[in-house]
């Protein structure tokens, strides 16, 4: 898997993540979703350098010139609820991408600390030769990203896959490394050190998906 840390290169990047990560600025809602949003529409640029471009004439109101554009038939995949904003930023760079939605949540047998991931519903477009890019906020365990790949084997073989995180940890990118393939790109804005014992990551921001939308009533 190739992996790309954007957040090894100082940009404004830094600002946004900073922001969603502050224990004070992170409780304004809209502007945690908005930042999420704005983090997508950068790995989307960054990710955009990679894809195949076809040329194509375009007419100007004094001539035509040729301009490269993506040639790629992309399908943003992202993972429910969290992967909503992150999802939102990258649709606002690929605009003409086909759209796919998948539920992935843990549940946590007896309220302890293990957990399994349970995908419920899938709504997709078929895959076979596209490009899947596959949204999740939080590269926690991997486990969800693995998941959620498994569940989309049923709607076909893409021709390439790159998976988009905003943080992840380092146990989750290796677990992933593991169970996609070779030539599989992750796009991640940053990565910390560590899980905590319920697969949080350290230092992290806590829940995206809480943050983005509330909390939720344990079931
Ligand atoms: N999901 C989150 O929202 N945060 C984590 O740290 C791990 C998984």
């Amino acid at each position: 898997m190739k992996i790309h840390h954007i957040a090894g290169q100082n940009s404004v990047l830094n600002k946004f993540l900073a922001e969603i990560r502050d224990v004070t600025i992170q409780k304004d809602r809209l502007r945690f979703r908005r930042n999420i949003e704005r983090i997508g529409e950068i790995l989307a640029y960054e990710l955009s350098k990679s894809l195949p471009y076809k040329n194509i004439a375009v007419t100007t109101p004094l001539g035509e010139k040729n301009v490269a554009v993506n040639k790629a038939n992309i399908v943003l995949c992202s993972v429910l609820r969290a992967g909503l904003p992150l999802h939102q930023g990258l649709l606002n760079y690929f605009d003409d991408a086909e759209n796919s939605f998948i539920s992935a949540y843990r549940h946590h047998k007896n309220g302890g600390e293990v957990f399994e991931i349970i995908v419920e519903y899938l709504a997709s477009p078929s895959l076979e030769n596209k490009t899947l890019i596959l949204a999740d906020p939080m590269l926690a365990t991997g486990q969800s990203l693995v998941s959620t790949f498994e569940a989309l084997k049923s709607m076909g073989k893409p021709e390439e896959i790159h998976l988009v995180s905003v943080v992840g940890a380092r146990e989750g990118i290796d677990y992933v490394n593991k169970h996609f393939p070779g030539n599989t790109h992750l796009w991640i804005a940053d990565i910390d050190p560590e899980l905590n014992q319920r697969g949080y990551i350290v230092p992290g921001l806590g829940d995206a998906g809480d943050l983005a939308y509330g909390m939720k009533k344990q079931s």
